[in-house]
């Protein structure tokens, strides 16, 4: 049971994603042209480019295993944090480095810049058994500049698919995503976004160079709960967001944990979830699961406490 759990970001998935390099446009292509209007990782479509400012790469050595998601720490227009899942940092060693600004992985963009992460912070309360509390803060040695035009603000995007009219992009400048509030509750059955660089089949070579997202809608905490307990995982409802299809189809998948799940919210794109983790990717039945981050919101500004930037 433990292993089919597809919490994995070991060397297969670095291997996969190097891999990708080399071809495999194709097979990106087929399945855009299947579902070119909604969102489409698995079942997906390509991102725009820039249209999640705040996504990061999580890159070890170079190579790319996680993702992750860039939060604003006061008024200053720059950041030296961002959110992933603790999974993803739990045997991370030396050589971690974060990509901001990026969107085909293998050319990059103008404004794209990486940067050595300083720290790893996993919740202290993070199980890798059960997966509960999978959210860590990674702390830049250096900060990551904002766009100049978002001033305070936070979650703005206004090229992110599915919205009809693309306007200019103004780079891939970075942009910090909102936090939720303290216990917000995203209703059931709202479409939410995911992001990444991820597998693009179960356990396939299929990862993706590019960006990708998918749209998947919120699942209630007692009906994620029933569809995991045959398989002997339990969902905590505080700790876990459940997102996907009873069809399934689309999903997260290896290599996108630690990347955000986001909602407009009342400000801009929320942060309600971080990847963590699913059984395979997107099968029936078997929505992803998603740290639920309006649990963690008094650990999170503790955080940027702790780690003030000078
Ligand atoms: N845990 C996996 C990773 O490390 C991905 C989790 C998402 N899986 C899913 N089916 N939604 O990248």
């Amino acid at each position: 049971m433990k292993q089919e759990r597809s919490m994995s970001v070991g060397r297969g998935v670095v291997v996969a994603v190097s891999l990708l390099g080399c071809g495999g446009g194709a097979e990106l292509e087929s399945i855009n042209a299947l579902d070119s209007v909604g969102q489409e990782i698995v079942g997906g479509i390509e991102a725009r480019p820039g249209s999640h400012p705040w996504i990061v790469s999580l890159q070890s050595h170079g190579s790319h295993f996680c993702g992750g998601s860039i939060i604003r720490t006061g008024p200053s227009n720059e950041s030296h944090l961002v959110l992933t899942a603790a999974h993803c940092i739990a045997d991370a060693s030396s050589g971690l480095t974060v990509v901001a600004g990026a969107h085909d992985l293998t050319r990059p963009m103008a404004g794209q810049v990486r940067v050595p992460v300083k720290l790893t912070v996993p919740h202290p309360a993070y199980d890798p058994d059960t997966t509960m509390n999978d959210v860590a803060v990674l702390v830049l040695e250096s900060p990551i500049q904002f766009n100049p035009s978002i001033a305070g603000g936070c979650g703005q995007s206004p090229n992110m698919r599915p919205n009809l009219a693309p306007q200019l992009t103004p780079g891939a400048t970075p942009v910090p995503v909102c936090l939720p509030t303290p216990g917000e509750q995203v209703p059931d059955n709202v479409m939410t976004t995911v992001a990444g660089w991820g597998l693009t089949r179960e356990g396939g070579y299929e990862a993706s160079s590019i960006l990708r997202q998918v749209g998947v809608p919120t699942v209630s905490s007692r009906q994620l709960a029933s569809m995991y307990a045959p398989h002997g995982i339990r969902i905590n409802p505080q700790a876990m967001l459940g997102a996907g299809y009873a069809q399934g189809g689309k999903d997260a998948c290896q290599a996108d944990s630690g990347g955000p799940l986001v909602v407009m919210g009342a400000q801009g794109y929320t942060l309600q979830g971080i990847t963590s983790f699913g059984i395979g990717c997107a099968r029936p039945g078997l929505p992803g699961v998603y740290a639920r981050v309006s649990n963690y919101i008094p650990w999170i500004l503790q955080q940027i406490q702790l780690h003030p930037l000078h």
